[in-house]
């Protein structure tokens, strides 16, 4: 068996990129190449990047685009996207054309809380125990203000901290249930140092507790971590329109239109393997503008699937209806995002894509993220239940498809007007590729 590497993390990159290229790769000149290849060439800037992560050995680059013509509470936004996938920046697009004809999206935040959790076991009595975290919740206060003060300044800070009750699910288990405005900042790193300073005051607090003297300990902290599912952090992104306004859609009525929107919604909400589906296309939107800002994509996907199944069924995340002659297509999404703080400042094209989103604050980003992956949902709806989704996919894809069959700049163009009027399938994009080339 081979034997596992011993203090990789010490060697410099130089080093570390020749081990991975001899030991993994079949050609290590090669990997070599491709590796510095996507090196910035400028020092400082790749500096940045190798020191996001450890054991950096490159950079891995996504397409960053744009979304224009997003309207949003009377606002006109361009909306930064990060994404691979072919088609989700021309669908956004799409979709707020269509709906700034129409008065454009409306977002408006719910709520702005954060929980963050301190689970711990506790033998004794539990009376005792509700009193003593009721004695202490001044201390625990007192303990976090280092923390917490300029928080506080600026009218965020801690909200509450309950106890909770766990020992019908585990034996001796309870938490500390607290709950956090951390305002434009994602707050990670600030609820989880109030947290491990509450951990160590419950400590310390229980310790000179005489209720609990016969208890050995009297304590015992699990682990004091926030939480991504953020059901009160909550922001609301919406369309509506008359019916008659949808217009002919592919050949259906607007009226048909709606109808066949509503029973798409309905069927997502019904049946888990579409809901599936139906929230990815969301996330299509959400993710892309999430990465782009430099926020936490997996702390949102987790968070909103989580949201997603709050009934105890996975079910979507949008809803639509018809009522009095009005189309209504909306999503509320648990979004716990930050404008200041972590990657946004420091990733300089994060910068910009919040300096291309007029900085928002965080409630502001809240909006744009939402109405993003509303957008993403209504596209794909829309294509789903007239033309299918292949045809925009395909069209979109045409381009990777060329890419991979080393098709040179005049191939490609005359290959994008061909399927101008033909069905985009892989075979076939070989086939007319070799046909053209046969013409010489
Ligand atoms: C593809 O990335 C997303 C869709 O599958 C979403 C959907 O089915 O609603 C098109």
């Amino acid at each position: 068996m081979d034997q596992p590497v011993e203090g990789f993390s010490k060697l410099s990159k130089e080093e570390k990129i020749d081990w991975i290229a001899h030991r993994y790769t079949a050609n290590p000149d090669t990997t070599v190449t491709l590796l510095k290849q996507y090196w910035n060439a400028d020092k400082q800037l790749q500096q940045l990047h190798d020191e996001f992560i450890e054991n950096t050995l490159t950079n891995f680059y996504l397409p960053l685009g744009v979304a224009p013509n997003f309207l949003i509470n009377g606002k006109l936004y361009a909306i930064p996207m990060a994404i691979e996938e072919s088609s989700v920046v021309a669908a956004a697009s799409k979709a707020a054309k269509f709906w700034f004809d129409r008065g454009g999206f409306q977002a408006k935040v719910l709520g702005t809380e954060k929980i963050g959790q301190v689970h711990f076991l506790f033998f004794g009595d539990p009376r005792q125990l509700s009193k003593f975290i009721e004695d202490i919740q001044p201390v625990l206060r007192a303990d976090t203000r280092g923390l917490t003060s300029n928080m506080e300044n600026r009218g965020g800070g801690i909200s509450r901290i309950e106890l909770r009750d766990k020992t019908s699910d585990i034996k001796g288990y309870y938490q500390l249930h607290c709950t956090f405005e951390t305002l434009d900042a994602m707050g990670a790193n600030f609820i989880n140092s109030c947290l491990e300073q509450f951990a160590a005051t419950l400590v310390r607090e229980a310790g000179r507790n005489s209720d609990f003297a016969d208890l050995d300990p009297p304590v015992e902290i699990l682990m004091s971590i926030l939480s991504n599912y953020v059901p009160n952090c909550l922001v609301r992104a919406e369309v509506s329109c008359p019916v008659t306004d949808l217009g002919a859609e592919s050949g259906i009525s607007g009226a048909e239109f709606a109808r066949k929107m509503v029973q798409a919604v309905a069927v997502a909400n019904s049946e888990p393997y579409r809901a599936v589906t139906h929230n990815k296309g969301i996330m299509n939107g959400v993710d892309a503008v999430v990465l782009a800002t430099g926020n936490d994509f997996r702390a949102i996907e987790a968070g909103v699937h989580a949201y997603a199944a709050r009934s105890g069924q996975y079910r979507s995340l949008s809803q639509a209806e018809v009522s009095d002659g009005i189309f209504r297509f909306w999503m509320d999404l648990p979004l716990a995002l930050g404008t200041v703080g972590g990657l946004t400042g420091l990733h300089p094209l994060a910068r910009l894509a919040h300096e291309i989103l007029q900085k928002p604050s965080a409630p502001q980003l809240m909006q744009i993220v939402a109405v993003a992956g509303l957008a993403q949902n209504f596209a794909a709806l829309r294509s789903l239940v007239t033309v299918g989704i292949q045809r925009g996919h395909m069209k979109m894809h045409l381009l990777n498809i060329l890419n991979q069959l080393s098709a040179t700049p005049l191939e490609k163009e005359i290959l994008i007007d061909h399927f101008k009027t033909h069905t985009v399938t892989h075979n076939a994009v070989v086939k007319a590729l070799e046909a053209n080339r046969a013409l010489g």
